[in-house]
């Protein structure tokens, strides 16, 4: 049952919600910061805030209008100092609670507003029209933009033409997600969601596509037009990547992220590239290196191997790639062997079956890439256990007013005898 009470917040969760310690046990308040008094409506261990009875010296008013509707940001009511301190505190809670020196965190990058070059959109198409946005917090209902902060200016700048075209594609009532990925050719939509297009539906989608200039529409997977091949850069290497792929969020902190993990391995000869997406780090350490690129998904892969191959004139070392389930069946000890240096880039469940074959295996460099300072921690424990010494971990934050931290970790170990995990 809810009720009206009178709470103190704490201090933040690491979702970004303020947490209250009550006789009853926490009760997590979101849009509020730790020591403010709130009035909320508390439903169990959740609570919706009312008002802020007496605001905290951090407290600031947020860019956007949509903040506290839209699910896309949890953190603009916060000063850009005490946000920044709390991001970077995210990563080092996460590695104390292993136990980890937090001493080696380095000076953190953040990322400016509407820097975003992916995001991943609900549109549903109601009586008034088509709605494009963010879901609601802990809802399934999308909020219609009207402005975003997060994304760069030529995504907001289309969120019209979008729905336009999403008027032409959706039925009734239908709810779908739309990723878009902003390329150097335009932009790139991929539509997912239950909806077929009959051959009159595609027909009248493509023309909206033409006349709209997208780079290119898919709907289910399925290329309904695309007038232009979706190009992305890493730094001179161009690589066409496939529908809704995974790209890093912000291309400036994909920069320096990339930096980062090329400067560690600069003396390794053969690399390891392993969640190698369409090769972000890949096709870049391979202006230094041979590299070897480990990924599960078939069409990034296929768009690592021919931008390799289409970037022949860029003067790259050989680049070789596998497919494979790295979760299930992680590169072996044994199969490490070859390579001297080691990059991997998990999803935010981390890399931990990964890391105990590294941890066993002779690799000497590793360079560790992450969206979850606490699995991330997890999998270094491991490595430092294994005789790694942990030189450095960077906070990158490209998801900018949320709980997300991205993180490069960079480690290594002099030679001898590796212990393999299930020894220790
Ligand atoms: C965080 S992304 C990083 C991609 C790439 N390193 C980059 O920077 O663009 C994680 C990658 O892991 C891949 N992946 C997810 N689960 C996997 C698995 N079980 N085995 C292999 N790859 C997986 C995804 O397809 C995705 O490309």
């Amino acid at each position: 049952m809810s009720r009206t009470e009178t709470l103190t917040i704490d201090e933040l969760g690491a979702r970004g919600d303020g947490v209250a310690r009550t006789g009853k046990g926490l009760v997590f308040v979101p849009y509020t910061l730790a020591g403010e008094t709130v009035t909320a409506i508390a439903d169990g261990k959740r609570a919706a805030l009312l008002s802020v009875r007496t605001p905290s010296p951090d407290r600031i008013d947020p860019v956007c209008t949509h903040f506290e509707t839209c699910g896309g940001c949890s953190l603009q009511h916060m000063d850009a100092d005490a946000y920044r301190r709390w991001k970077v505190g995210l990563l080092e809670k996460a590695l104390a609670a292993q136990g980890i020196d937090t001493d080696c965190i380095a000076a953190p990058h953040f990322c400016a507003p509407q820097s975003r070059r992916r995001a991943v959109f609900s549109a549903i198409r109601t009586e008034k029209g088509v709605l494009l946005g963010f879901q609601q917090a802990s809802s399934n209902h999308v909020v219609d933009l009207e402005e975003c902060h997060v994304i760069t200016p030529e995504i907001d700048a289309a969120r019209p033409t979008i729905k336009d075209l999403m008027a032409v594609v959706l039925p009734a009532g239908r709810t779908v997600h739309v990723t878009v990925n902003q390329t150097q050719s335009g932009l790139d939509l991929a539509v997912e969601g239950k909806i077929t297009l009959d051959d009159a539906g595609k027909r009248s989608a493509a023309d909206a596509v033409r006349a709209l200039g997208f780079a290119r529409l898919t709907v289910n997977g399925e290329i309904i037009l695309a007038p232009r091949r979706p190009l992305v850069a890493f730094d001179d290497v161009t690589v066409s990547p496939p529908p809704g792929a995974f790209l890093q969020a912000v291309p400036a902190m994909e920069t320096v992220m990339a930096g980062l993990v090329a400067k560690h391995l600069a003396k390794s000869k053969r690399v390891i590239d392993l969640f190698a997406g369409c090769g972000t780090f890949a096709l870049r350490l391979a202006k230094a290196s041979t590299v070897h690129a480990v990924e599960g998904d078939a069409a990034a892969l296929a768009a690592l191997d021919r931008g390799f191959r289409e970037n022949s004139g860029k003067k790259l070392k050989p680049v070789t790639v596998e497919r494979r389930d790295l979760v299930r069946r992680p590169l072996t000890a044994q199969e490490l062997k070859p390579h001297d240096g080691l990059v991997f880039d998990p999803p935010r469940a981390g890399a931990e079956a990964q890391c105990r074959e590294i941890a066993a295996s002779p690799v000497r460099r590793v360079a560790a890439v992450s969206c979850n300072p606490e699995t991330l921690a997890r999998d270094l424990a491991i490595l430092i256990q294994a005789g790694f010494t942990l030189k450095s971990v960077t906070p990158v934050d490209q998801f900018i007013w949320t709980p997300h931290l991205e993180a490069v970790a960079l480690l290594e170990r002099a030679g001898g005898k590796k212990r393999h995990w299930s020894d220790m």
